[in-house]
């Protein structure tokens, strides 16, 4: 793994920096159980991955929701961030390409963000970059850690072979930071599961260092998705997508369907009220933008055929044009 950081990210870490677990989510999971007191809080810029709250506040901690919105590109000012820090903070949550955004920052913008944190000292950083490969329009991946290097000691990089090499199922994730953190995660980990299985282990490295021929053909198909998408919900008045810049996720604005009335003479009160009539009527799962904190917006996921996608794209525009 400290071969991967080096090549792809251009960071400088050795094996006792770095820390395996099942899945991105249990390395956040250790990371914060490591951590966070009673009280502490955790900067989430939203929208953000629906499992960063949770963990936050079954650990103990206050997740504070630092709005990113669409006119922003999703991605978290400098003084927004400013804002959100107070003397509790313990974390900083970023996450690029980001779910449910697909919003990347660019390097300019990680310093910048880097600037406001050199003056909080006690702010630790959860870059979550396990989308890494999966960027857009020729765009090149800047890890947070290369961006801000004088932030190496209060930075933790986590990452996972889930979304860039298709192995959710095979549940390893893994993350580089300063040494006392990772120790007292790994010591979490040792105690509670023990380790990740050695099979796992295995069919990792052979992702990580093995040919990348797939990694770059899944990133072109994620992009032909993305198009498709972007394309098909243009068409559907009412509704707006800015074009995901990467991931695999649309996070479709639907604030014109808002206090409308389906067919059946519901109101569509919020964008729960919009998921639900997408489902019901237009049998098309979405997931509600409430989720990510971020309103009145859907998120679908592309990680599907085309074929499904043109389908679910064909039924959101015949259930959009049913709206009263
Ligand atoms: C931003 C983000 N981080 C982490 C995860 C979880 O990754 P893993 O499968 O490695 O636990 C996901 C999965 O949806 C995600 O979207």
């Amino acid at each position: 793994m400290a071969s991967k950081f080096r090549r792809e990210n251009g960071l400088d870490y050795t094996a006792g920096d770095i820390v395996v677990a099942n899945g991105a989510k249990q390395i956040i999971f250790n990371a914060l159980m490591a951590t966070l007191e009673d009280g502490d809080e955790a900067i989430l810029p939203a929208p953000y991955f629906v499992s960063y709250p949770e963990m936050v506040k079954l650990l103990g901690g206050v997740p504070v929701v630092a709005e990113c919105p669409e006119e922003d590109g999703f991605r978290l000012k400098p003084d927004v961030l400013e804002k959100a820090i107070t003397p509790r903070t313990k974390w900083l949550f970023l996450n690029m390409p980001g779910n449910p955004s697909g919003a990347v920052y660019s390097e300019p913008e990680l310093k910048a963000l880097g600037a406001v944190l050199a003056k909080h000292p006690q702010v630790l950083v959860l870059s979550d970059e396990i989308y890494e490969h999966i960027l857009f329009d020729g765009r090149a991946f800047v890890s947070f850690g290369k961006a801000c290097p004088e932030l190496k000691d209060r930075t933790l990089i986590v990452n996972g072979v889930s979304k860039s090499y298709a192995m959710t199922g095979w549940r390893v994730g893994y993350a580089a930071g300063p040494a006392p953190l990772v120790k007292a995660m790994s010591t979490i980990q040792s105690q509670s599961v023990t380790s990740v299985s050695s099979i796992m282990q295995a069919a990792t490295v052979a992702a990580l260092n093995g040919p990348q021929d797939d990694v770059a053909r899944f990133r072109e198909a994620f992009e032909r998705r993305r198009n498709l998408v972007v394309d098909g919900i243009r068409q559907v008045n009412g509704l707006t997508l800015p074009p995901p810049e990467g991931a695999f996720y649309a996070y479709i604005g639907c604030s014109s369907l808002i206090g409308r009335k389906t067919p059946k003479g519901v109101v569509l009160e919020d964008d729960t009220a919009v998921a639900t009539y997408l489902l019901n009527e237009g049998r098309v799962a979405s997931v509600p933008g409430v989720a990510y904190g971020l309103s009145p917006y859907f998120r679908i996921s592309t990680a599907t055929s085309d074929e499904v996608l043109s389908e679910a794209i064909r039924r959101i525009k015949a259930a959009v044009a049913d709206v009263e």
